[in-house]
């Protein structure tokens, strides 16, 4: 056995190397492993350990915190105390006992697998290429054919301790292989060194490719079916954008979930040919994928062109036919001891000529879950090319959806962060109030769409709250009835739809009455009550089409009831958008829908309104210094505090969250402005 810290680094550079090629495993699918010596801190004795990716992972960007560390002498002894497979999760609990010092991650299902082969190194991993030959309905077969005696078939057989012993058993048997192919599953490959493991994966993914390529008919999945050829670019994504609040409100039945929108090549090309349907019905196979796809996905079986309303309707059709389905497939398995049915809904939407859209409960998991099933899309078209696709049976899918073992790791998922699964669109995002509004709906778990007309300013936000899975910048003026159709469109596509809308896009063009413009009050009003007007309209669209209710959030002001000196254009604007507020509670509390305002005062601190002249101009009225503005706004309060952006961020968040039985509502946050008391 090599020194302990050699043999981490390599099996950390393998895994990355191996897991940053989608081609060679699925994200956070497989894993890897390696056996060295090490000391016994309490004897100062040599001991055996293993170093494996512990269960969730990612291979492509594993670090030593994320490998589990077991003493090898106590995993292979339970072997010893092996009850047989009826009983086998009950090893699962037992690697508890074999972890060395803390043992760092949670040890995995596949731990066995890599502990019981006997070799330094062990690669386990879900190639396309591995898959389509695991999936082919005589794979044993091919498998000979493709690898000869070097790659050992193992059938189906759920991830476990008695897989782990199967495997230990063909490489003891069969010295001159250098791994398996696991039917239904994936592969698995070993070696005396790192480089050696990982050339063997490498030769056996390649080498199942290269067959495929070489002894495949082409067409797998059929001839062209008239009429579900892609749409063109940019009539497909309009089309995608207006049905995705349909489909996300349909997926979210049970619970809300955020969507995500693929209309790959791949994808595209399966849709539009004759098996498509067939196949999709079969589900996917490696219990990676149907794991986070669902057994199977719904897809739409109409033509690219059909109208809308026709692709709707039919979709709320299979989508209650899909319900009963998956209520069915529960009941047929289900026992005494199964977990509660987790939901019915799909997670995977097809609709031909148009693309995928995936679900989960947040961005991330929505975008990872049609990565899978593109995995499975290619894996199909493999199996497809040399054989027929046959995955595994249903009844052991169920036995792994509903595993207990895949609950409990459900269950050690941290709570979910308020927000979380709501989407929301802020205007004006780039700037002040808005910035700060989006970062707190960030940090509460929605994830965010950062609108401006500004689109500088709107990227640096939304690269500031993190990845495109928690947000996305739109260059949009609210004053544009087009662009803001295409930010509510680009909302739909990046997260599903959207639930939380904030008009707080504003200006402030300040000045006596007699020296007012008909530009300035027209600019003000295009901006403020009129983009606000637009925006509300196209979000109760989208709202209405989703059926999941929804908040839209107006950023009035004081001045909407305060008559302020010199401020005719402005205050009006901002009295005609509070006048929205309640105009729209009352026409669209009937969709769940709450429309509720906030009065800001005074914050000057982060406002671009304030830097870009109206500070000037507010200090001037007030005749105090223009540094000195904030404190002086503050000195006016009852509380005698200075407003900051995070306070009308703050208040937002409390609409949204804690008054869920409020609508038509003004909260002023100004400090406490008796001038503004609403009566
Ligand atoms: N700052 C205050 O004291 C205060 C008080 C009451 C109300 N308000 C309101 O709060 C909102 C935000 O103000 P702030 O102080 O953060 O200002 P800010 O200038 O810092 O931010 C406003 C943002 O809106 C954007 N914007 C302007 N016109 C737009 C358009 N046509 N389309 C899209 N985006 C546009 C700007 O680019 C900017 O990023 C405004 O509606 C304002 O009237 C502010
Ligand atoms: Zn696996």
């Amino acid at each position: 056995m090599t020194d302990a810290s050699a043999a981490v680094t390599a099996l950390l550079q393998r895994s990355n190397r191996l897991g940053s090629d989608p081609r060679n495993t699925n994200y956070a699918g497989g894993n890897a492993s390696a056996k060295a010596t090490g000391t016994d801190p309490v004897t100062r004795e040599p001991v055996e350990l293993m170093w494996v990716k512990g269960s969730g992972g990612d291979l492509g960007t594993l670090t030593e915190a994320g490998l589990a560390v077991l003493r090898l002498d106590r995993l292979r002894a339970l072997t010893a105390v092996y009850p047989g497979v009826e009983r086998e999760d009950e090893m699962v609990a037992a690697f508890d006992y074999c972890l060395h010092g803390k043992g760092g991650a949670a040890p995995s299902i596949d731990t066995a697998m890599h502990g019981l082969v006997d070799a330094a190194h062990v690669d386990h991993l879900h190639p396309d290429s591995g898959i389509a030959l695991a999936t082919a309905a005589d794979g044993e077969a091919l498998a000979k054919a493709c690898f000869g005696e070097r790659v050992v078939w193992v059938p189906w057989r759920r991830p476990g301790f008695q897989l782990g012993l199967d495997i230990a058993q063909v490489k003891r048997e069969h010295p001159e292989a250098i791994g398996v192919i696991l039917g239904g599953h994936g592969i698995t490959a070993w070696g005396a060194t790192s480089d050696e493991c990982e050339a063997r994966s490498r030769q056996i993914i390649s080498a199942a490719r290269e067959f495929i390529e070489r002894e495949g008919r082409p067409e797998p999945f059929g001839p062209v079916i008239s009429g579900y050829e892609p749409l063109p670019e940019l009539e497909r994504r309009v089309r995608a954008a207006t049905l995705a609040p349909v489909i996300r409100g349909l997926a979210s039945a049970d619970r809300s979930q955020v969507g995500h929108f693929n209309d790959s090549d791949v994808v595209l090309d399966f849709l539009a040919r004759e098996k498509h349907s067939a196949l999709a019905a079969l589900g996917t196979s490696c219990p990676d994928h149907f794991l986070r796809t669902k057994v199977r996905p719904l897809v739409l079986d109409l033509p690219a062109s059909a109208p809308l309303s026709e692709m709707a309707a039919r979709l709320r059709e299979l989508h209650a036919a899909y319900r009963d389905e998956y209520q069915a497939y529960y009941r047929r398995y289900a026992d005494a001891a199964s977990p509660s049915m987790r939901g019915a809904d799909p997670a995977i939407v097809l609709v031909p000529g148009v693309g995928m859209f995936s679900f989960g409960a947040d961005a991330a998991t929505a975008r990872v879950a049609g990565e899978y099933y593109l995995n499975a899309i290619t894996a199909m078209a493999g199996a497809e090319a040399v054989s027929t696709y046959a995955p595994i049976p249903e009844s052991e899918k169920f036995r792994i959806e509903y595993w207990e073992l895949e609950e409990a790791k459900l269950r050690r998922r941290p709570a979910p962060k308020p927000l979380a699964t709501r989407v929301a669109l802020v205007t004006g995002g780039g700037s002040g109030i808005g910035r700060a509004t989006a970062a707190r709906l960030a940090a509460e778990g929605a994830c965010v769409v950062v609108a401006d007309r500004d689109g500088e300013s709107a990227s640096a936000v939304a690269a500031s709250l993190g990845s495109a899975d928690t947000a996305v910048a739109v260059t949009a003026d609210v004053t544009d009835e087009a662009a803001v159709a295409r930010a509510l469109q680009e909302a739909a596509l990046a997260f599903g739809g959207v639930d939380l809308v904030v008009n707080n896009a504003g200006l402030s063009i300040p000045g006596p009455l007699l020296e007012a413009t008909t530009g300035d009050w027209d600019r003000q009003h295009a901006v403020m009550p009129r983009g606000s007007f637009l925006v509300s309209r196209e979000a109760a669209r989208v709202m209405i089409d989703q059926q999941m209710g929804g908040d839209i959030i107006y950023i009035a002001s004081k001045n909407s009831v305060v008559a302020g000196p010199a401020n005719l254009a402005y205050g009006a604007a901002k009295a005609d958008q509070a006048h929205q507020v309640r105009l729209l509670a009352a026409e669209l509390g009937e969709y769940g829908i709450r429309v509720n305002g906030i009065n800001p005062d005074g914050v000057v601190r982060g406002s671009g309104i304030f830097a870009g002249g109206w500070g000037a101009q507010r200090a001037a009225a007030y005749g105090v210094p223009e540094d000195e503005l904030g404190a002086f706004y503050a000195q006016r309060t009852l509380l005698k505090r200075e407003v900051l952006p995070e306070h009308v961020a703050a208040a937002v968040f409390a609409i949204t969250t804690d008054l869920p039985l409020t609508t038509g509502l003004h909260i002023p946050v100004d400090a406490g402005v008796a001038a503004a008391f609403l009566r």
